[in-house]
């Protein structure tokens, strides 16, 4: 008899209520002309990926760089988090930021994205355009934040709770982090990309949480989206060793419902088909001659997700 897969038992927990909804998008920002430009900034096209999946150690400085930027800038978005803020003003925080340390909002006319930060809020999944929605109190919000620097990319998102914010959300929220670390400690030389996604899937099914299979984890470095594909759940083609030196993401978005999504008309801002909720984490980060090293920490070594994320409840 064919192998069937295991049907997950999707928990019983209503659609975010009200939906969210696109709000009103305000003029992109300006970047000063002293701030070096990735070479999509001004055409909207970053052409085909054409670099390198190891990084020299001299762009792996930069990306420590960049990284650590792309870090800090998330940290201080996350402390304007709470009802009322629209993600409007959240990108021109994040904008801001990032200009003010030189570095150029990644985001910013990529395939012409017209923002400079991807702010998904409940049941978005992710690529959210920031808008003139307020916050509510009990909204879950992912802030992905990527900078380019040095001539590369530091790629990083957090999802933050909004005051008061149910259990069931919660606990899809911190279960997300614990996935990513899952699948970022397989990393190492000789093991393989899929490695990283059926840990991820593991720790998802453990808690009853869907998988997203549309967006996955990518290459990044010199690119914001190189050729390396890293899928969050396990699909036996992605048999690509890992070598010291490649760097690329791991950014699961793991839902309370079905994972399955469509996109509204703007073409970006994705969102789950039965309206429940999602959550994400993403860390850009490098394989060591022993295992990784995460890119995108902050200088003082913390990471967004370490100070804002909710701890998982004790087994249970
Ligand atoms: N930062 C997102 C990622 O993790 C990509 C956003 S593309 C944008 O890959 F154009 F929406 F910014
Ligand atoms: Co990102
Ligand atoms: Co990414």
């Amino acid at each position: 008899m064919a192998k069937r897969k295991r049907k997950r038992n999707v928990l019983n927990i209503p659609p975010s209520d009200p939906p969210v909804r696109p709000g009103m998008i305000g003029l992109s920002r300006q970047v000063p002309a002293s701030i070096p430009k990735p070479p999509y900034a001004e055409t909207g096209d970053p052409g085909p990926s054409i670099s390198s999946l190891v990084r020299t150690p001299a762009e792996l400085d930069a990306m420590r760089r960049a990284g650590a930027i792309a870090a800090e800038v998330l940290i201080h978005a996350g402390k304007f988090v709470e009802p009322g803020i629209t993600t409007d003003k959240i990108d021109e925080i994040v904008h801001n930021e990032t200009i003010r340390r030189g570095a150029y909002p990644s985001p910013l006319n990529y395939r012409g994205f017209r923002k400079s930060v991807c702010t998904s809020v409940n049941e978005v999944i992710c690529h959210g355009i920031p808008d003139s929605r307020p916050l509510a109190d009990g909204d879950i919000i992912n802030i992905d934040v990527t900078v380019f620097y040095d001539g590369v990319h530091g790629d990083n998102s957090c999802t933050f709770l909004v005051g008061d914010v149910d259990e069931h959300s919660r606990k899809l929220v911190a279960e997300t982090y614990v996935s990513m670390m899952e699948g970022i400690k397989t990393v190492r030389p000789g093991s393989k990309v899929h490695d990283i996604g059926r840990a991820i899937e593991r720790h998802a099914r453990k808690h009853n949480l869907g998988v997203v299979r549309e967006f996955i984890g990518h290459g990044v470095g010199t690119e914001f989206h190189s050729d390396l594909q890293i899928p969050h759940y396990y699909d036996p083609r992605a048999k690509t060793v890992l070598e010291e030196g490649m760097t690329f993401t791991v950014e699961p978005m793991l839902t309370l419902g079905d994972p399955s999504l469509y996109l509204w008309e703007d073409e970006w801002t994705a969102l789950t088909q039965d309206g429940r909720r999602s959550a994400q984490f993403e860390h850009t980060l490098v394989v060591t001659d022993s295992g990784f090293e995460l890119l995108t920490v902050a200088s003082d070594g913390t990471t967004a997700a370490e100070l804002y994320a909710p701890v998982p409840e004790a087994a249970g």
